[in-house]
């Protein structure tokens, strides 16, 4: 047990990747941290109790160990609780328990059926049904899911605070099943179970080109329920479920539209319509259909609302007609408005979103055909609070029509959503705009992180681009614990993978037209090579290894097959997109070829595939890979090495991901090094990169000996450049450089996003650069020590939540010293290279000072 005397004792037992209930593994791996101030404590082994039982002893593991009980039945409830004992002889008492349970594992627990209401496209429904239950359980289960989005009520209480359940995954194979604790509100006698259900994902409109294509997985939408009370001897009773016995009736939110908006006419709701006492005749009965879509348990955590933003400030709009009025809640945020208003009965009020204002006007071109467009018509007679249900908008500021009365800024939150993460990743420094920009990467991943990984939150898009968050996953892994997300998005890569085409475009995929390419095909690899190394997680290689090793086997037939040339050229490339050189209508044709960049790509990809699979003891595929690695590469410096030493394409990204990607001869390494750093002094040090060079170029400059040459990028703020973003206004991270021009005016290209994460990519660089810290073992086991204090910046410092417990590193110019600070967590270790150094060391778990030598004016003179 914990007390306030301990030496060592153990924190934060949890399952991996998500909440602990109604979880969807049978076998959950468990992770733990231990809090100690013994330094350089390491766990010798560690006792995991199930319920009571020992059941087992490990060693030093304490990420991700496996399972040691049998395997969990559906519903089964387990407590667990770990205790360790250090290398030297320390014990720790008991953990707090971790009650653990696992949600309906098979299909044949589902004893309920699909129901349908006949409802058009964008209108939504109202599903009831009244039951009794004379049972008097220890504890009541909804289990639910939808073709479509839902919220449940049960004796009129909302159940639950998810946000758009039951989120999006490839429908056409699986969809999420939800899992409640529905104990009280469930009583004995008659209750009443309510199900709001609307188009979501599943029916609504999807991609740009959704004119064409509405109803991408179906034209009916559909629920399914089941309400399981635990009996006392153990077993599970269904006291309802949906069958033919349910009704419904249209709701009061007349449309429903991710990308358009919500309607909801609060007259034509039926009060009370969830509770017993409701009167529904008149009502329709559903229809029972049939669907065999796999229900699943969530991976990671479910969306909801996490923050609420206050108006910043009411502006005067332009045309104003009296009632209308412009708020900025002073950041581009995702989610929706609450409204609280009184005022007469059939007054609407329309709500419209947009990002950005030109001249001081909203402009919604960027969210090209998405209405944004909320309308409340109000219910009269006192005091109403309203937010959309079945929606999400990306947004700074909204205009409001028809407001009743007095408008108090008070009356109206942004309610922002998305997946709901745990933060673990933090920058600081004492540069005030490069903080912001920092904020500004953060806010672009609550946006994009919304069920899955997108490209934009706003505009008539929002789609799993996979390039996006190819180059986005390092930083994304240190920002939040994002591995349950993407573990569940890989899954469905996994799904819409085909053997003749490879790796969709957009996860899930919903593009007619599409063959795979290069990086954006890659994620297949990066994504769960990044999860491993950030999170430790080497369950996420062996899941993924036969999707991955398919894409990679045929992009290898692609590029030439089993001799010759390994070599890429007619397959489709968007190479490195949007380089602020390249056209505003063709983003693909920057400054470097997208061959180069694809051909660079292939050659990452074997690269991992050869470590992967010696990772998992795959050696004859290890081997493979290494061969084909050796030809892909050979390959490369053949096509784009020119004889004087540079590449084909003389232009930033080509230099920066031959470096990062070691895809040049050791001696010509430096030649590389130093054309990099020519070609972005010459460019003033403004970015020259576009979604591939743009994480890549400040390490390859490091790597090479041009530190300096980084800090100047990145502190740039004459645009284009990550700070003339911030000093032109942004809250976020902006699709193109110039998205906002010298002149105010916003780009006119229809691709135009204000919320766009790839280019905050840049971010893993400052945390494992700027500040030095990164892992050296995969899970942060070892960390990596390695602080690059360049000019421009007299501090910097990163905390990283390892799954090990919170790591530090900081440093800080004082007089001609500079102090490096790290906190290393228990039963880890560091090494560590100072500044000025080239030599490394290792320290073991505890807090660690050291004062070294400015080496600034020797990286000063090397300007
Ligand atoms: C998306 C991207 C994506 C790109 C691919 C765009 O429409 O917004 O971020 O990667 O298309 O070309």
């Amino acid at each position: 047990m914990t007390d306030a005397t301990y030496e060592v004792r153990v924190l934060d037992v949890r399952i991996e990747h998500r909440d602990p209930f109604g979880i969807g593994t049978s076998r959950p791996r468990l992770t733990w941290r231990t809090d100690t101030y013994i330094d350089g404590w390491r766990q010798a082994a560690a006792d995991i109790e199930i319920d009571g039982a020992v059941s087992s002893r490990i060693g030093p593991g304490c990420v991700l160990v496996d399972w040691p009980g049998a395997p969990l039945r559906s519903r089964q409830r387990a407590t667990v609780r770990v205790r360790v004992t250090g290398t030297d002889g320390s014990h720790s008492g008991w953990s707090a328990p971790l009650e653990v349970e696992a949600a309906l594992l098979t299909p044949a627990d589902w004893r309920a059926e699909w129901v349908s209401p006949a409802v058009s496209m964008e209108q939504t429904a109202l599903l009831r049904c009244d039951f009794d239950t004379p049972i008097a359980g220890d504890g009541a289960r909804l289990h639910i899911s939808s073709l479509g989005v839902f919220e449940a009520e049960l004796n009129g209480s909302v159940v639950g605070d998810h946000v758009l359940d039951p989120g999006w995954t490839s429908y056409r194979s699986r969809v999420v099943a939800e899992t409640f604790d529905v104990t009280d509100l469930l009583r004995r006698g008659r209750n009443t179970l309510g199900i709001r259900l609307a188009d979501g994902w599943f029916r609504g409109r999807l991609g740009a080109d959704a004119a064409a294509h509405p109803a991408h997985y179906g034209d009916r939408i559909a629920a399914i329920a089941q309400l399981d009370v635990v009996t006392d001897d153990g077993g599970a009773s269904t006291v309802c479920r949906t069958d033919a016995r349910w009704r419904w009736i249209h709701g009061a939110t007349t449309r429903a539209s991710i990308y358009d908006g919500e309607d909801h006419d609060a007259r034509a709701e039926p009060a009370g319509w969830s509770r017993p006492e409701f009167d529904d005749t008149g009502w329709f009965d559903v229809d029972v259909i049939e669907h065999d879509v796999v229900l699943v348990p969530r991976l990671g955590p479910p969306v909801r609302r996490t923050e609420e933003v206050e108006v910043a400030e009411v502006l005067d709009s332009g045309p104003s007609d009296g009632s209308r009025l412009l708020v900025d809640f002073g950041q581009n945020l995702v989610g929706r408005l609450r409204l609280d208003v009184d005022g007469p009965r059939g007054t609407t009020i329309e709500l419209r979103h947009v990002e950005v204002l030109e001249s001081g006007v909203p402009n919604a071109a960027s969210l090209r055909s998405a209405e944004a467009t909320d309308r409340y018509t109000l219910r009269g007679g006192g005091p109403e609070r309203w937010e959309p249900r079945f929606t999400f908008h990306g947004f700074r500021y909204a205009t409001v029509d028809g407001w009743p009365g007095r408008f108090d800024p008070g009356d109206l939150r942004a309610e922002v959503c998305h997946s709901d993460m745990t933060r673990t990743g933090w920058f600081s420094c004492d540069d005030p705009l490069l903080e912001r920009f920092h904020e500004n990467v953060v806010w672009g991943m609550r946006g994009n992180f919304l069920s899955v990984p997108t490209d934009c939150p706003q505009r008539d898009e929002r789609l799993g681009w996979t390039g996006d968050i190819a180059v986005f996953v390092p930083t994304a892994c240190f920002l939040f614990d994002c591995a349950g997300m993407l573990r569940s998005w890989l899954t469905d890569l996994a799904l819409e993978q085909r053997d003749d085409i490879g790796v969709p475009w957009v996860v899930p995929n919903v593009l007619d037209q599409w063959i795979g390419c290069s990086v954006w095909g890659d994620a297949a690899v990066t994504v769960p090579w990044t999860i491993y190394d950030r999170f430790g997680d080497a369950g996420v290689l062996e899941d993924q290894y036969d999707s991955m090793s398919r894409w990679a086997d045929l992009i290898v037939g692609w590029a030439g097959g089993d001799d010759g040339d390994l070599h890429l050229e007619w397959v489709f490339q968007f190479g490195d997109w949007l380089d602020p050189t390249a056209p505003g209508d063709d983003p693909s044709a920057g400054a470097t070829d997208k061959h180069l960049v694809g051909n660079a790509a292939l050659c990452r990809t074997l690269d991992l595939m050869r470590r992967i699979a010696a990772l998992l003891g795959r050696d004859g595929d290890a081997e493979r890979y290494a061969q084909l690695h050796e030809r892909a590469r050979s390959s490369f410096v053949r096509s784009y090495l020119t004889a004087d030493g540079l590449l084909t394409s003389d232009a930033q990204t080509a230099y920066a991901i031959a470096i990062a990607w070691d895809l040049l001869p050791d001696d010509l390494r430096t030649v590389a090094g130093t054309r990099l750093a020519e070609l972005v002094r010459s460019a003033g040090h403004r970015i020259g990169t576009g979604f591939v060079g743009t994480p890549l170029v400040c390490d390859a400059l490091c790597d090479t000996g041009h530190v300096a040459d980084a800090y100047s990028l990145i502190l740039q703020t004459e645009a284009p450049s990550w700070l003339g973003t911030v000093g032109r206004g942004a809250t976020t991270v902006w699709e193109r450089w110039d998205a906002i021009r010298a002149d105010g005016s916003l780009h006119p290209a229809a691709m135009t996003s204000f919320n766009h994460y790839a280019f905050g990519a840049v971010a893993d660089w400052l945390h494992r650069s700027v500040a030095g810290l990164a892992p050296d073992q995969p899970g942060y086991r070892r960390l990596r020590v390695r602080p690059l204090p360049g000019p421009g910046l007299d501090r910097a410092a990163a905390q990283h939540d390892t799954p090990y417990g919170r790591a530090e590193v900081g440093w800080e110019r004082n007089g001609g010293h500079i102090r490096v600070s790290a906190v290393v967590p228990p039963n880890t270790t560091a090494r560590v290279e100072l500044p000025g150094s080239t030599t490394s060391f290792d320290v073991g778990a505890g807090r660690h000072h050291w004062d070294v030598q400015d080496p600034s004016r020797a990286v000063e003179a090397q300007r």
